[in-house]
């Protein structure tokens, strides 16, 4: 087993990767038996039976898979339910699936009763590496990604990364793109690791160093008011493409074109383009420019004239420039 520490100034938590662990959950999980758990329609049923084998969950609530249920009513829908069904602040919330789920049933755990503790158990390589540590929770609004949110870390996070095999390919590849980030602003190592032909053997390694990035990242700032912004590499473009898409590009898929633009003047261009490649993640989208730049311009990296751009120059060393928004252009095609 794996474990990885997450320190911030009110809160510690940690993070366990073990192979079968959702089937082994007991001993990681707090004794009460007063569960409530969200999923979506589409992650295999086996991890929930198993996990309903184990503990009692009193009740649980299926949102239509994807980027769509992120938002506001669904969480209300999600609100109301859990009050008619007697959902008290004893109760801990447990978020099964992937960064839609863990956003939103984190999101939830922020707000219900004015918070309750929740757990993830992240399903999806995206939600192992990233989402599901560091307490950043959200939903979307037609105008912005992840416009409405709070900071609420959850209680543990759980890492099974047999989960992965059946995940969709497309989908795994999505979550390559955050661990290609990890390597670039934060790990050169990390980031050679990544042209094995067999990245699975070694994902177990592979996630607990994503994590533990992120931890000593979430560490020094937790609300995002300075490093943590490295995090954001690839995004600015990549959360603005997302939107424009539509969510037709998966979150990863848009931070991956976002990477591909930061990176088109570094010397290791050619590097990221071909190890994006290898994990059929895109380079490029066909974009309105005025379009993305009226986007950016709501990013949440943004002050005024200006916006926090996070850049690379050397594999391993991420850092922020202030640049005005108007330079954005030099970055987009
Ligand atoms: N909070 C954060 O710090 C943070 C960081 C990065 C991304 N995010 C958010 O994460 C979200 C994207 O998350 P995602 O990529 O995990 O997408 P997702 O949650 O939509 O999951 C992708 C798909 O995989 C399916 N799935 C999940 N686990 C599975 C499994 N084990 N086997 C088979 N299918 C499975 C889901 O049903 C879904 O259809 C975005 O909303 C993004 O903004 C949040």
């Amino acid at each position: 087993m794996k474990k990885v520490f997450v320190k911030t100034k009110h809160h510690t938590y940690t993070v366990y990767i073990q192979h079968q662990l959702i089937d082994n959950i007991v001993p990681y999980l707090p004794k009460e038996d007063n569960y409530v758990l969200i999923s979506d329609d589409n992650i295999p049923k086996q991890y929930y039976d198993s996990i309903s084998d184990q503990v009692t969950i009193r009740h649980s609530y299926f949102i239509k898979a994807g980027e769509q249920s992120k938002t506001i009513h669904v969480a209300n829908d999600i609100i109301e339910k859990m009050i008619e069904d007697g959902v008290t602040k004893d109760y801990v919330l447990i978020a099964l699936g992937g960064g839609v789920v863990g956003d939103l049933a984190g999101f939830i755990a922020s707000v219900y009763m004015r918070g309750i503790d929740y757990i993830q158990i992240p399903t999806t390589l995206l939600a192992q590496v990233d989402s599901s540590v560091g307490g950043k929770t959200a939903v979307n609004t037609p105008k912005m990604k992840n416009a409405i949110g709070a900071f609420k870390h959850p209680t543990k996070v759980l890492i099974d990364p047999e989960t992965l095999n059946t995940l969709e390919t497309r989908h795994f590849n999505n979550g390559m793109a955050e661990v290609i980030k990890y390597g670039l602003i934060a790990d050169k190592e990390l980031y050679n690791r990544l042209n094995t032909p067999n990245i699975l053997k070694i994902i177990d390694d592979i996630i607990a160093t994503c994590i533990a990035i992120k931890a000593r990242i979430v560490y020094l700032d937790e609300k995002d008011q300075g490093v943590r912004q490295l995090l954001n590499y690839g995004h600015t473009i990549g959360h603005a493409l997302e939107q424009f898409s539509e969510y037709k590009l998966l979150h990863g898929e848009a931070v991956a074109v976002g990477m591909a633009m930061a990176a088109k003047k570094q010397k290791f261009k050619d590097s990221l383009y071909k190890l994006l490649e290898n994990y059929n993640l895109p380079t490029t989208y066909d974009y309105d420019k005025e379009a993305l730049l009226k986007i950016i311009n709501t990013d949440k990296k943004a002050y005024k004239d200006n916006l926090n751009f996070i850049m690379v120059e050397e594999v391993g060393n991420g850092f922020i420039k202030t640049i005005n928004k108007k330079d954005i252009t030099h970055y987009l095609r």
